[in-house]
């Protein structure tokens, strides 16, 4: 079943425009990868379709509803979370605060599912009250993703998870976005460190200068050489 639909979205800030009529999906279950160079829009479409920027043209489906430029808060409601590439956690609250802020829109069951994120994130377990703004950058990302699945969201978005962290600390953030996937969340994931990204993938889209370029699965895409040659260091 297809859970988000992009058709043809065309957005932008002011007078530039940035995507020029991008169309996507992620299925049901599904972990879809966003690779690109910089610059090439991939944040901006995340964006548009949280809602944070508009819809000039196109549309935007999630669920079979169209969503194309309704605010933020209300799509959030609807099972659709989304974890930005910076400024994602409040600084100066503790960890146990983020999560209670997360769950703004939830109406019961708090307590509990603070409980799992606990369970999926052992290592905020351990520094409930500690502050957000002294959390190492991996620690940080763990409570960015934990907070936004405070709402149990049908589908995650997550833009660049492991931006600023080390090959170790991106092997363990990618873990974990496998494992929340296992537990029946989709996952639209944006990536700098396309091989390993793709490697936990069912699909991925290439997007280059604000136009899909390439749609495949994640194995095919590791096994092009164009892709490989181009996106993937070689
Ligand atoms: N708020 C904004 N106002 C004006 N232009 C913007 C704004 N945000 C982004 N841009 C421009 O839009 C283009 C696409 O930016 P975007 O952040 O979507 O790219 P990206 O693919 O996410 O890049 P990166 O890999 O660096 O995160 C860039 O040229 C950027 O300078
Ligand atoms: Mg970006």
């Amino acid at each position: 079943m297809t859970l988000l639909e992009a058709s043809g979205v065309v957005a932008g800030y002011g007078e530039t425009q940035i995507l020029h009529g991008v169309s996507m999906a992620v299925n049901q279950g599904e972990v879809v990868t966003i690779i690109g160079p910089n610059g090439c829009g991939k944040s901006t479409l995340l964006k548009t379709i949280i809602g944070l920027v508009r819809v000039r043209a196109g549309s935007v489906a999630f669920r079979g509803t169209d969503i194309s430029s309704r605010p933020p808060e209300q799509i959030v409601r609807t099972g659709l979370c989304y974890v930005p590439q910076t400024a994602n956690v409040f600084s100066s609250l503790t960890i146990l605060e983020n999560l209670e802020m997360g769950a703004f829109v939830r109406n019961s069951g708090q307590g509990e599912r603070i409980g799992e994120m606990f369970q999926l994130f052992p290592d905020l377990a351990r520094r409930t009250d500690q502050k957000a703004g002294s959390l190492s950058g991996g620690q940080r990302q763990m409570l960015a993703i934990a907070r936004a699945l405070m709402l149990d969201p049908v589908l995650l978005m997550l833009d660049e998870p492991s931006a600023g962290l080390s090959p170790a600390m991106t092997g363990l953030v990618l873990e974990r976005i496998k494992d929340i996937n296992e537990t029946g969340v989709a996952v639209l994931l944006v990536e700098q460190n396309a091989r390993e990204a793709l490697q936990m993938s069912h699909r991925g889209y290439i997007l280059v200068a604000g136009e899909t370029r390439l749609e495949d699965t994640g194995p095919q895409l590791l096994n092009n050489p164009e892709v490989a040659r181009l996106y993937l260091g070689g």
